[in-house]
């Protein structure tokens, strides 16, 4: 029994053992937003144009969330204008996964995020009734929409020292849960979890989910060929236990920061480091990727793309797409030309010998 299916040439899969399909190339919609206020890399005139193209190819997964960009919720903001400006067959067609989880501000402002951690009570986060019940309000009137797909808890309500859960897990989801029932979300699903936290939140909606269709369907976490061991969102860091949890709970996975934030696209080189622009060499998150070791394995997966007659970005999205239990690739584009070249990654068959080179390449 074939478990795919296709829509414009791109290849569809289903989020764990539920009816919900993905195209296998989603698009990440972190980095969107209104520059001149977020600091965000796309806005809406060239974003608009990419949504449109993102559809025309067969990319109807799209990834935001509620605390993007900058915490100004304006990833969010730039979707809900797009969706107000194009027919509903539009919004009917696209798959919308948002998360909540941190808190997110309500005008557009700019700086960093939190801006001012007074702002916020306790209140305005987490994983409570009161706080997802009314972010997801939020959520709906930001986007236009009157249904999120996809509705990911961005983080686990978790005390950072013990680990222990804030919210008792009852509480956070059979919230989510009423939310699915109330018809304001249609599928759930966790972010940043370890395979533990999984569990656990999967056993607790086994007892407070309204029936067995309640599930959780996929997690996203941080996955790429440059951090392998992040999958696992634990201190153990055991990709393969993580991949075996992940499979025997027919779980989905679907990766973040998929290009390592642009190291696995060959713009990055040792040499290059001072010249080049991109979000590594003009945002926070740059050393954690621009490291000797992390240089080395980019320029290896450049070598072996050109051989290979692909981009380097498309070689590392087809390696995650390989991957068992990837459902899709998120990978953030800020150009139209990242779109099209991601894209191309579908077209990439890779061999055993080829899976296990660039297994050798990234341990
Ligand atoms: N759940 C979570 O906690 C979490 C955390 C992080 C991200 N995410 C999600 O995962 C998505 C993907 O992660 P990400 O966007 O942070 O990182 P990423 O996908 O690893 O990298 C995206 C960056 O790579 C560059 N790029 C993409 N395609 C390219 C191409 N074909 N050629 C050259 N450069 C290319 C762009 O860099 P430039 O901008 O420099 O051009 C882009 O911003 C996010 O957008 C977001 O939806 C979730």
């Amino acid at each position: 029994m074939a478990n795919t299916k296709q829509f414009r040439g791109m290849t569809c899969h289903r989020l764990g053992n539920s009816g919900l399909w993905v195209s296998e190339v989603g698009l990440g919609l972190w980095k969107w937003g209104y520059p001149e206020y977020d600091k965000s890399r796309v806005g809406e005139y060239f974003g608009f144009q990419i949504l449109d193209r993102a559809l025309e190819l067969g990319v109807f997964h799209w990834d935001t969330a509620n605390s993007y960009n900058a915490g100004a919720a304006n990833s969010e903001r730039l979707l809900g204008s797009y969706f107000s400006k194009r027919p509903q067959t539009v919004r009917d067609q696209v798959m919308l996964a948002t998360k909540v989880s941190n808190n997110s501000r309500e005008e557009y402002e700019l700086g960093p995020y939190p801006q001012n951690p007074d702002r916020f009570t306790p209140n305005q986060s987490g994983g409570s009734r009161l706080y997802l019940m009314n972010e997801v309000e939020r959520c709906l009137q930001r986007m236009c929409v009157d249904h999120i797909d996809l509705l990911y808890l961005h983080s686990p309500d978790t005390w950072d020292d013990s680990g222990e859960w804030i919210t008792p897990l009852e509480e956070t989801w059979s919230t989510m849960d009423d939310l699915v029932t109330q018809g304001k979300v249609r599928y759930l699903a966790v972010s940043n979890h370890s395979a533990a936290q999984a569990q656990q939140v999967m056993d607790v909606l086994d007892q407070v989910g309204k029936d067995a269709s309640r599930n959780v369907v996929a997690i996203e976490n941080c996955y790429s060929l440059a951090e392998r061991s992040n999958v696992a969102s634990d201190d153990e860091g055991d990709e393969q236990a993580f991949l075996d949890f992940c499979k025997k709970r027919n779980l989905s996975i679907v990766p973040f920061f998929p290009l390592a934030g642009g190291l696995l696209t060959g713009r990055y080189t040792k040499r290059n480091l001072d010249t080049v622009e991109g979000r590594l060499t003009s945002e926070a998150i740059g050393p954690r990727f621009l490291t000797d070791e992390r240089l080395k394995l980019a320029g290896r997966v450049a070598r072996m793309a050109k051989e290979k007659g692909c981009s380097p970005a498309q070689l590392a999205i087809a390696w995650l797409l390989k991957r068992p239990q990837v459902a899709s690739v998120i990978a953030g584009v800020t150009k139209m030309e990242h779109l099209e070249d991601n894209v191309g990654a579908i077209n990439v068959t890779l061999s055993h010998d080829a899976m296990a080179k660039l297994d050798k390449a990234s341990r």
